[in-house]
């Protein structure tokens, strides 16, 4: 069969990047294997995202930039996956003549066909769902992982807050068998992983439709007895679903890194229930409370949306609050983007474009401070650094603590890999420089 190439560009989340790899395995059946340089390819794939508006947007924009591509190379095939694809479907091979064929989220096991088909001049789109796990493990999953390594652990979300279009394009809650995850991640770490991250759209969720079987925080602690593994993370936990077994485990796992992503979106309760998150800012202050006992400092960082529909600025004022309270060590902050299908996409919105963007900056200006002071506060201690490459500068190598700050620091290449102690002695706003001990 003739060598042919893809191109393959990923947008969004680490599960499309994920996604990314599997759309890699599944097209060596049929002949292609991946470019970095689209000059050379015979094909091209967008993985997309259509979290936010703007995110869909940049995808309608790259794909009219691909005219020029098909200028200088008229057989080029081009194809679009992941969430954008999912809600669009047949539309977008509508909206855009160039485009060869269309595969949604759960179609992936059937992208050997589509292209075939596609090859032979026909457009195509399959974006049916498959609600069973036997989509999960159809490709070989990652053969050799770098010192840190993403493992998916489940897809999909049941959780269907109202701004978010994710339950609709990655379908309801599905998760993997324990084995197989347990599996890949000893292979992974046979071939030099040191640190884990577990993914999925709600980790704490996981097992918890299988009855009688793995729950999250048994899973965490079958995957802390892999030898050899020396750290976990996780990513995303839903503060509804924080468990008391899940809040044990960083009394008694160790790998488990001090750092928790747990997302609250908004400080003020009226927010909260018109997001349909399912719990009040009491309630996950009460969680952060118990984390910080299991495991004294412990770090948090968050998502947060400002501007949601009939935000007040007393509303937006408790967000403020909140975040001092807990003190994040980094957030994640958007403004409200309306999304087809979703709840909050017909509430009324009378905040004004302007105010958003106000608010915006000011919730970005208060976590620069935030994360500036708590990196002042680490001046003069020790941490435990996992050496992940080399740094920018000369010399440098870097990793990041427990608490998933990024510390450079002068070393040899030969330290990649390894758990150093390493002595803080200055702050700057995204990072920390370290001394050896
Ligand atoms: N499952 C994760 C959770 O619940 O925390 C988050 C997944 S979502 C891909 C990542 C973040 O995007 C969300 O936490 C939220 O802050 C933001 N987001 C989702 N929908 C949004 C919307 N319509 N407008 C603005 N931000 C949005
Ligand atoms: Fe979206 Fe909410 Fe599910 Fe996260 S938990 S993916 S924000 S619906
Ligand atoms: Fe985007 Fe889909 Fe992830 S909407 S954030 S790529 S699940």
């Amino acid at each position: 069969m003739k060598q042919k190439r893809v191109h393959i560009l990923t947008y969004g989340c680490q599960m499309n990047v994920s996604d990314s790899e599997k759309i890699e395995a599944a097209l060596l059946s049929v002949g292609y294997t991946a470019t970095k340089s689209i000059k050379n390819a015979d094909m091209v794939i967008l993985n997309t995202c259509s979290v936010r508006a703007k995110a869909e947007e940049r995808i309608y924009s790259v794909l009219h930039t691909m005219k020029g591509e098909l200028k200088k190379n008229p057989r080029l095939l081009i194809g679009v996956g992941g969430c954008v694809a999912q809600q669009e479907g047949e539309r977008l091979l509508q909206k855009v003549p160039h485009l060869g064929f269309v595969f949604g989220t759960h179609n992936l096991h059937l992208l050997p066909q589509l292209v075939t088909g596609a090859e032979s001049g026909r457009r195509l789109v399959e974006t049916s769902f498959m609600d069973d796990d036997s989509r999960l493990d159809l490709f070989p999953a990652q053969q050799a992982g770098g010192v840190t390594s993403y493992v998916t652990i489940m897809q999909g979300c049941d959780n269907f807050c109202s701004y978010c279009i994710v339950p609709f394009v990655r379908g309801r809650e599905v998760s993997r068998r324990a084995e197989d995850i347990l599996d890949e991640i000893t292979r992974l770490v046979e071939s030099g992983t040191r640190e884990i991250t577990l993914l999925g759209q709600n980790v704490n969720s996981y097992g918890l439709k299988d009855e009688g079987g793995t729950d999250f925080a048994a899973l965490l602690r079958k995957v802390a007895a892999i030898p050899g593994l020396e750290r976990i993370r996780f990513m995303t936990s839903h503060p509804k679903d924080i468990s008391t077994p899940l809040i044990e485990c960083y009394a008694d796992l160790e790998k488990l890194c001090s750092h928790i992503h747990l997302p609250i979106q908004s400080g003020s309760d009226r927010v909260l229930q018109m997001m349909n998150r399912g719990y009040t800012r009491s309630e996950y202050l009460h969680k952060i409370e118990l984390l910080r006992r299991a495991r004294p400092g412990i770090l948090f960082t968050s998502d947060l949306i400002v501007g949601f529909p009939g935000e007040t600025e007393d509303d937006f004022s408790q967000t403020l609050s909140l975040m001092e309270e807990v003190a994040f060590s980094d957030s994640y902050s958007f403004v409200f983007s309306p999304r087809p299908e979703t709840v909050a996409a017909g509430l009324p919105d009378e905040v004004s474009k302007n105010e958003k963007r106000v608010r915006l900056d000011r919730l970005l200006e208060l976590q620069r401070k935030m994360t500036a002071d708590l990196h002042i506060s680490f001046l003069g201690s020790s941490q435990t650094v996992l050496v992940e490459g080399v740094g920018k500068r000369a010399g440098q190598i870097f990793g990041r603590s427990s608490g998933n700050r990024i510390v450079n620091f002068q070393g040899e290449p030969e330290m990649i890999g390894q758990l150093l102690d390493v002595l803080i002695v200055r702050d700057f706003q995204n990072s920390l420089l370290g001394k050896l001990i």
